[in-house]
């Protein structure tokens, strides 16, 4: 267990320590929670008072060819792309990851007409099991959405099988799937694969095009920052692209949209998953906050969330461990994403006791402390210290306190 002398060192030698100062955090907060809410990247508001003041007040509506907000989905989608081991012309930065899954979802199931079965596991993020469930009652076709356990997966990738679906990382336990492996193992049954890398993106390197990785999603605002909200991204394979069939047929999708031609033709490419008009505001936030990665290395952003982690995990087993908190994350470093959870029954309390002590965290159900390590701007320090206030409310047992009880709408 490192010491908080130890832990000073280690930030003072971080070669990724000068980053912090890209964001508008708080003094008085240690934020866990990056992987939920990326904080405001100073470029970030300066970008939004150039969009809003010249490009959009003075600019009008010239500014759609002047200041290029035509292209940004695709600028956006370029600068993701490099974080996500795709072509900048495979991504789109587009609508929200549940609508995209529905983009993606429907595209390939088209790819795939002679079979009818979508495998995913139980544990999935919900948006991702109710837009495949929705899909499949709106085809009306007669598929089914298979939901297994994880050690199950593997059995239930048969010949029948259209689409895997999966998200890379676990929302709940931070467990991390073998990509290359279970994207390997589609292919073998004659399956395509589709990762959501909401928990991915921008919180270690990730390997699509290795992986021969047909379809992707992802958010914009957890470990991209790109604010609440924020667009999301979808990637096709350019192998795909041709004879993918954009299920949202919307005008910007369209070859010539400004042609206005009644009929629908594809755009070439990536474009033809664009729906509707691009929402230039939150786009220009997310392209701003892109740029915080331009110079970043992601393999020093993975190395140093597994530092950071494993002094989290140590730190509060030794200090926290008469407590009754069970690490629901792999111990194994390659198993795990980029987020530390830890059980307890009394999840929500404590994580609202610990945030009223400033330090940010969230939880999930049932039992699931969730601490999301954003090696931009977390310090190693910020461990040891988030541990010895974890440890002071379990001991005073401040969560019991009345004001912690109570759940908000969001959690
Ligand atoms: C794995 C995963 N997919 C999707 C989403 C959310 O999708 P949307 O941005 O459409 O709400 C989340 C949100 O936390 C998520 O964790």
């Amino acid at each position: 267990m490192p010491t908080r002398e130890q832990l000073a060192e280690w930030d003072a030698a971080d070669p990724l320590a000068a980053c912090r100062a890209r964001f508008d955090l708080p003094t008085d907060v240690i934020y866990l929670d990056g992987n939920s809410l990326g904080p405001l990247p100073h470029a970030v508001k300066a970008s939004l008072r150039r969009t809003v003041e010249v490009e959009w007040a003075r600019g009008l509506i010239t500014s759609w060819n002047r200041h290029q907000w035509v292209d940004l989905p695709e600028i956006v989608g370029g600068k993701i792309a490099r974080l996500i081991g795709a072509e900048a012309d495979e991504v789109v930065a587009a609508d929200s990851t549940s609508i995209n899954l529905f983009k993606l979802i429907a595209g390939a199931l088209a790819l795939r007409s002679d079979r009818r079965v979508i495998v995913s596991v139980v544990d999935n993020f919900p948006t991702d099991l109710y837009v495949a469930g929705g899909l499949i009652q709106l085809l009306g076709q007669g598929h089914e959405l298979r939901l297994v356990p994880v050690d199950a997966l593997p059995a239930a990738i048969d010949p029948s099988v259209a689409l895997v679906m999966l998200t890379e990382v676990d929302y709940r336990t931070g467990a991390r799937h073998d990509m290359a492996a279970i994207t390997a193992a589609a292919h073998a049954a004659g399956a395509l694969m589709l990762w959501d890398l909401a928990h991915s993106a921008g919180a270690f390197p990730v390997a699509l095009n290795a992986a021969d990785v047909d379809l992707a999603v992802g958010c914009g605002y957890k470990f991209l920052n790109g604010g609440p909200g924020a667009p999301a991204f979808l990637f096709v394979a350019k192998r795909h692209q041709a004879d993918f069939h954009p299920a949202l047929t919307g005008w910007f999708g369209h070859a010539e949209p400004f042609a206005f031609a009644p009929g629908y033709t594809p755009a070439n490419g990536i474009r033809r998953m664009l729906c509707g008009t691009p929402s230039v505001l939150a786009l220009a936030a997310l392209d701003a906050a892109l740029d915080a990665f331009a110079d970043i290395d992601l393999d020093l952003v993975r190395e140093k969330s597994v530092r950071l982690a494993d002094a989290f995990i140590s730190l509060v087993e030794s200090h926290c461990g008469s407590f009754d908190l069970r690490l629901a994350s792999p111990r194994d470093t390659p198993r795990r994403g980029s987020q530390v959870s830890f059980r307890h029954e009394q999840a929500y309390p404590i994580m609202q006791a610990l945030i009223a002590r400033g330090v940010i965290g969230d939880v999930r159900t049932p039992d699931i402390l969730r601490f999301g390590l954003a090696p931009l701007y977390l310090r190693f320090t910020d461990m040891w210290d988030a541990a010895m206030v974890l440890q002071d409310v379990l001991e005073r047992e401040d969560w019991r306190r009345p004001e912690h009880q109570t759940r908000a709408k969001v959690i």
